[in-house]
């Protein structure tokens, strides 16, 4: 094997992950903030001279997704393939300078997960075990049920409609077996038990429980973290078996030597990390176990705190245990949550930002990647997109306390001097840039330890300094005394040069927030701000374009307004008639069947039957239609589906808005409400007959 080149002392190679994104849906806010967090880190240890793999994937198997795909009519990976499609426009949108971006379903992933588990079976026996387990099974569907897919009454309160977990009527919490006449809600079939073989991963086995006190509890981890780690250590229901097999039909990797069983796709999914990484090494032409064995390799994953468990415990416990050529997470970053003006952003009810419309309306992604490190700290804090502060943090501190101090000195200096800059200037400047320059070590650090909003502090306090340097010396009066003689123009020349150098070393720092501007400042002063351990002072400039502007309220409005809202629209509650009376082909010609593509759906303030459905009828606008199929129905799961609609249904005025059609579904005597949907290959627009 290739030995690498020799690296400088110091100088590391940093293996950096995000949490790979379900492939069921689009970006929303809460992933960009992730990326965004990792990207500042990432360009920052860049800066710094390290080099740095920065890469993620689409997490693509699971039941969710096989019977999303299913209900579309099309094949998982058709599905995951349309998903991944829209992947670059945001990543390149926000500035996120992922290495590689790769999918769980993929050859590497394969043979990564294949090998891991044929590694952890065959060099620690007692970690892989094997024993029947018995679960809800869908007779007509032909497959076990996983617990989000039954439905029943309440154990408790006899509240019809109630998931497997809990009530949500009365808040009992129970296991799907308890449910009363359960059903699934794939096929509307009762539920029947039936028992199948499960593979499980022993946490519990006291080689790992070993590693795992070790690994938590090492001071590596943020410290709420390793508490939580220490709860589950401590606890036994935390250190349960972890069943990792799920039986077929199933989208996801087979287990080897266990034909019809498969890879839980939480098995699978971090292990997407490595499949990233080696598709990611094969295209520098390295090779992926050399890699992880140097001494100089470090591996961080950074995630949202509701993933925890899988990756402060089995996750690095799979790697031990694995063995060569796989090596042990060296942390793991834990963020809070966004939320919204002190919500939780909800993707069915529309809050939040999304990322769409923020780019699609053109705002600037570096007020938005300005604005969330200014509030990220290395604490496992949720923290809030507030419109208001947005506005506030952007246009007051940004552009005017950052932005405004090249503005002012640069049109003094390509007016007046060429854009030629001086050097020559007086021990109060030197004083200055010195303050700037002492600065670095503590910003760095900042950087280093994920206190963003701590860099971004000390950053402004630099930029006030020098703000209040140029409002004492007042250059706008020196320009106007110059004609003078006096030395002012010599005195201008030395403010507004130090005012550039000033401006240039905040650029630096603030160049992992902020990468395009940073290039932009480059080309404009002649000088490289991404160079860390740059020093050299500025000689000339270019003149000022606007590097950032201010934000405009109604872009905020417009943000706040989210996607345009279609035409309102149609009809509600579907009754289950027993009977009708005969009709000829004629009449049932007059109705307008049309294949319809459900685009979004949202549920409805105040009605507790409906949910509001836009739809795409192939007539290049949307149309808007209420449907009662709230009880049955996660919006979320909805969007994408086809049905079939009635299209010329006069338009309804109801208390929500218009409703302009309706949409088929079946009902009986008992519990359920089935939507309708054709076969593979219809399209939206298509008449039925
Ligand atoms: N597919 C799994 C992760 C597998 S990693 C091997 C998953 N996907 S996810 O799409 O639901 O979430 C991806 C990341 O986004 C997670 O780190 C999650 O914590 C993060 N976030 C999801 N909602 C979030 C917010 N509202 N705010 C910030 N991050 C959030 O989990
Ligand atoms: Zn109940």
């Amino acid at each position: 094997m290739s030995s690498s080149p020799p690296r400088p002392p110091g100088r590391r190679r940093l293996f950096v992950t995000t949490a790979l994104p379900y492939a069921n849906g689009p970006f929303h806010i809460g992933h960009i903030m992730e990326y965004i967090q990792a990207d500042v880190w990432v360009r920052f240890q860049r800066m710094q001279g390290h080099e740095v793999h920065f890469v993620c994937a689409d997490d693509t198997h699971g039941a969710p997704i096989m019977l999303k795909a299913e209900a579309e009519g099309v094949t998982p990976e058709e599905l995951v393939g349309r998903i991944a499609a829209t992947r670059p426009k945001h990543l390149a949108g926000f500035h996120i300078s992922f290495d590689h971006w790769h999918s769980t379903d993929s050859p590497e992933n394969v043979e990564l997960s294949q090998d891991i588990f044929r590694k952890l079976r065959d060099r620690v026996p007692s970690l892989v075990t094997t024993r029947p387990v018995e679960q809800f099974y869908d007779p007509v569907k032909a497959m076990f049920l996983p617990d989000r897919y039954i439905k029943g009454e309440c154990p408790k309160c006899a509240a019809k409609d109630q998931y497997g977990d809990a009530c949500e009527v009365c808040g009992a919490v129970y296991a799907p077996t308890e449910l009363r006449n359960p059903y699934s809600t794939i096929s509307g079939a009762t539920p029947v038990r039936k028992s199948s073989e499960h593979y499980f991963f022993r946490l519990s086995d006291p080689a790992c429980v070993e590693f795992l006190r070790e690994w938590t509890q090492g001071g590596r981890l943020q410290p709420e973290v390793a508490n939580k780690a220490l709860e589950w250590l401590a606890g036994d229901a935390g250190m349960a078996d972890w069943d990792i097999s799920r039986d077929a039909p199933y989208f996801g990797i087979e287990i080897p030597d266990a034909p019809g069983k498969y890879f839980y796709v939480w098995l699978d999914a971090p292990i997407g990390y490595l499949a990233s990484l080696k598709a990611h090494l094969a295209h520098l032409g390295a090779d992926f176990a050399t890699f992880l064995a140097g001494e100089d390799v470090d591996q961080y994953h950074f995630i949202g705190k509701d993933i925890v468990y899988f990756h402060t415990l089995f996750w690095p416990a799979m790697l031990k245990f694995a063995g060569a050529p796989y090596k042990v997470p060296d942390n793991v970053f834990v963020h809070g949550f966004i939320t919204f003006s002190g919500e939780k952003m909800s993707k069915s009810r529309g809050t939040g930002v999304s990322p769409d419309v923020y780019l699609d309306l053109g705002l600037n992604p570096e007020w938005l990647r300005y604005y969330l490190a200014a509030k990220l700290n290395a604490r496992v804090e949720d923290i809030d997109f507030n419109p208001d502060d947005f506005l506030a943090r952007v246009n007051s501190d940004l552009v005017g306390k950052y932005v405004n101090i090249a503005s002012r000195a640069a049109n003094f200096v390509t007016r007046h001097f060429d854009g030629h800059l001086t050097t020559a200037w007086e021990a109060p400047e030197e004083r200055l840039l010195q303050t700037l320059r002492d600065a670095q070590p503590a910003i760095a650090r900042a950087y280093a330890d994920r206190e963003f909003g701590k860099a971004v502090r000390e950053i402004m306090r630099l930029a006030d300094l020098v703000n209040q340097y140029v409002d004492a010396e007042k250059p706008w009066e020196l320009a106007k005394a110059m004609a003078t003689g006096g030395g002012f123009r010599e005195r201008l020349h030395q403010i507004c040069s130090v005012s550039l150098n000033a401006f240039f070393l905040l650029t630096k720092y603030l160049a992992p927030i902020l990468p395009a501007t940073a290039e932009r400042v480059s080309t404009f002063l002649n000088e490289n701000a991404l160079d860390w351990d740059n020093v050299r002072l500025l000689s000339h400039c270019k003149a000022y374009e606007h590097l950032i502007t201010r934000i405009d309220p109604r872009a905020i409005d417009a943000l706040l307004a989210g996607p345009k809202a279609a035409a309102q629209t149609p009809a509600g509650g579907v009754a289950p008639e027993p009977a009708a009376a005969e009709i000829g082909i004629d009449d049932f010609a007059r109705v307008d069947l049309r294949i319809a593509r459900i685009v979004a759906a949202e549920h409805v303030e105040g009605a507790a039957k409906l949910l509001q459905l836009t739809l795409d009828v192939g007539e290049g606008r949307h149309r808007t239609v209420f449907a009662g199929i709230k009880s049955a129905y996660r919006p979320e799961d909805l969007v994408g589906r086809l049905t079939p609609m009635v299209a010329n249904l006069a338009p309804r005025k109801m208390k929500f808005g218009l409703s302009e059609g309706m949409v088929l579904a079946a009902s009986g005597d008992g519990p359920g409400i089935f939507l309708l949907a054709p076969d593979a290959g219809a399209q939206p627009g298509m008449r039925v007959k």
